[in-house]
């Protein structure tokens, strides 16, 4: 079976698809079955950061309704054959529920490793739907104070979701001189009370090409977050 990650944050723009993607990538290139799941139905880019947006026949709403089966939503990855996407398409004005969706995923879950669920960011439906398809969440927030505050309101949140565990991805990090007044990932960390479990550094090449496994951040992660991900299963 395979488990069910949801990446969340408070404020939006933080780097959830980001971090969902380049997660996945590199679990992919450790021989993983993974999904890319994306439930942000109001901006829905995770096939754009993966490069796949063109090869979607169906999307997850499609499977939903009948119209394919869930395994005919999944697009492959054309680098990494362990990997696929179950994409969205801009669905603001229909109800999908949480319920429809976990049906879904239960039906794919057998055949794979990982299924990493986007979610959109804020606390409104879209967020509860993702958050409520999960047995377990990563929230995702960068240094600056605006998104501390809403990364602590989502991290209680999160707490009455009662996931089998929740860790912290402090992203857009910056070298120790250039950090100004911005608090250290485990000081973040600690004043979450959420264990730490990836730190990515700011990378200027994600800014010019929004590009998966090519980052050196991202390369980064694999050591640190992907071990404890990992790491979690074996124990667990
Ligand atoms: N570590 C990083 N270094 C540099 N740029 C980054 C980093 N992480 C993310 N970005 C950039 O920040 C922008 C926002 O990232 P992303 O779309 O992943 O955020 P998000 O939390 O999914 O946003 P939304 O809430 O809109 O869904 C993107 O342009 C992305 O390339
Ligand atoms: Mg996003």
């Amino acid at each position: 079976m395979a488990r069910k990650i949801v990446i969340t944050s408070g404020k939006g723009g933080v780097g959830k698809t980001t971090v969902c993607c380049n997660l996945a990538v590199q679990l992919a290139r450790r021989g993983y079955r993974v999904i890319v799941c994306d439930l942000d139905f109001g901006l829905n880019n995770a096939d754009v950061v993966l490069g796949v947006e063109n090869r979607a026949l169906y999307d997850v709403l499609d499977a939903v309704e009948g119209r394919c089966r869930a395994k005919q939503a999944l697009v492959s990855h054309p680098r990494y054959p362990t990997l696929y996407v179950l994409s969205s398409n801009r669905v603001l004005e229909r109800y999908i529920s949480p319920q429809a969706i976990r049906l879904i995923l239960d039906t794919l879950s057998p055949q794979f490793d990982f299924i990493l669920i986007d979610s959109p960011a804020g606390i409104e439906d879209g967020f509860h739907r993702a958050a409520s398809c999960a047995e377990e969440a990563l929230l995702v927030t960068t240094p600056h104070i605006s998104a501390l505050r809403d990364a602590d309101r989502v991290a209680g949140i999160l707490k009455s979701y009662q996931f089998s565990s929740v860790g912290l991805i402090v992203n857009q990090v910056r070298r120790e001189r250039r950090r100004g007044g911005m608090l250290a990932p485990d000081e973040i960390a600690s004043a979450l009370r959420l264990p730490l479990t990836g730190v990515v550094a700011e990378d200027d090449k994600l800014f010019r090409e929004n590009i998966v496994s090519r980052s050196r951040a991202f390369r980064a992660l694999a050591e640190t977050c992907i071990d404890t991900v990992v790491t979690r299963k074996k124990r667990g």
